[in-house]
């Protein structure tokens, strides 16, 4: 497979490491992940999972895609049970898993830990969250997901509903909408928890035009693809702040039944909390699980594009 070998030892720290057409090679090889399963093509390789941050789908599905690919894993999650505990530096650490394994998944609550990760390895970084700033292989998933809900990721509306001051998640997508053609990109979101400037100037930089709407109501109705995240409840300096934004935006099915589009889908990273109403979860609308179930193929298509021979 030719078309891959570009990806070999690459690190994964940003959507934007990424063309649209690498993009496109990976969904081809995430559509075919059953004859990857056959394979097993990474027979022998050993993938860490460092999660300094909690974490149930990113490293779980890591784990499945890189066991379903004959690969195996070792890693923490949570430093507790760590030499971290002990005093350990964050390089030394990372010194250790790059000497154990053939790549490393990390997640970390700094800002630019990854990337600094990817300094000190030899072996490819891979992004698993770092901060408020980048969650690739996430923003992955959820185009993976709208390609194959709508067959197409350009012409679309989008509607980025949430936290989108502190959600990795968030500012990943508006950065990987900027490779693709949106017919409109919509914000919405509490006024303490809009878009930060910085994501704001890159995706101006990069010629994605949005509009931040003032509620919800008014921009579902040309919604195609609903984008919702939940408060990063974590990441907020002050609790109070936090409390006075807690519970502020809930996607409910009154609502979509009265201004959706029957063909709307629900997109969310999960964990979701308060912000959708739990009857979504049961009609045609919710797409997150299926966009979950994806993540195993695509980080499947991701790793055997980094680390098969
Ligand atoms: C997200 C994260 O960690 O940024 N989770 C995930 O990887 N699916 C979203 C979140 O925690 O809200």
């Amino acid at each position: 497979m030719n078309t891959v070998a570009r990806f070999k030892n690459r690190d994964v720290i940003s959507i934007l490491d990424f063309t649209r057409e690498e993009l496109h090679t990976i969904f081809k090889l995430a559509d075919n992940y059953e004859k990857l399963m056959l394979d097993h093509p990474l027979e022998g390789k050993i993938l860490a999972l460092a999660f300094f941050e909690p974490s149930t789908r990113t490293r779980l599905s890591f784990e499945t895609a890189m066991k379903r690919l004959g690969g195996d894993t070792i890693g923490f999650a949570g430093t507790e049970a760590t030499s971290i505990a002990k005093g350990e530096s964050f390089t030394d650490t990372i010194r250790m898993l790059d000497r154990y394994a053939d790549a490393i998944v990390i997640r970390h609550p700094m800002e630019g830990a990854a990337k600094y990760a990817a300094e000190v390895a030899r072996h490819p970084v891979i992004n698993g969250g770092d901060g408020k700033q980048h969650h690739p292989t996430q923003a992955m998933l959820d185009l993976y997901t709208i390609y194959k809900l709508f067959g197409e990721i350009d012409g679309l509306t989008y509607t980025v509903l949430g936290d989108l001051r502190y959600a990795r998640t968030a500012a990943s997508f508006l950065l990987a909408l900027t490779l693709f053609k949106p017919r409109k990109v919509y914000l919405v979101s509490p006024p303490q928890l809009k878009l930060r400037r910085e994501v704001k100037m890159e995706i101006d930089r990069r010629r994605l035009s949005y509009e931040e709407a003032e509620s919800l109501e008014e921009v579902l109705p040309e919604t195609d693809v609903l984008y919702v995240v939940r408060i990063q409840k974590e990441r907020f300096p002050d609790p109070e702040e936090y409390e006075r934004v807690r519970g502020s935006y809930r996607v409910t099915l009154e609502l979509l039944e009265k201004y959706a589009k029957p063909s709307l889908k629900i997109l969310h990273p999960l964990p979701k909390i308060d912000e959708i109403d739990y009857r979504v979860d049961q009609s045609d609308y919710a797409a997150y699980f299926t966009q979950a179930e994806y993540g195993v193929r695509v980080r499947m298509a991701l790793l055997y594009s980094i680390l098969a021979d």
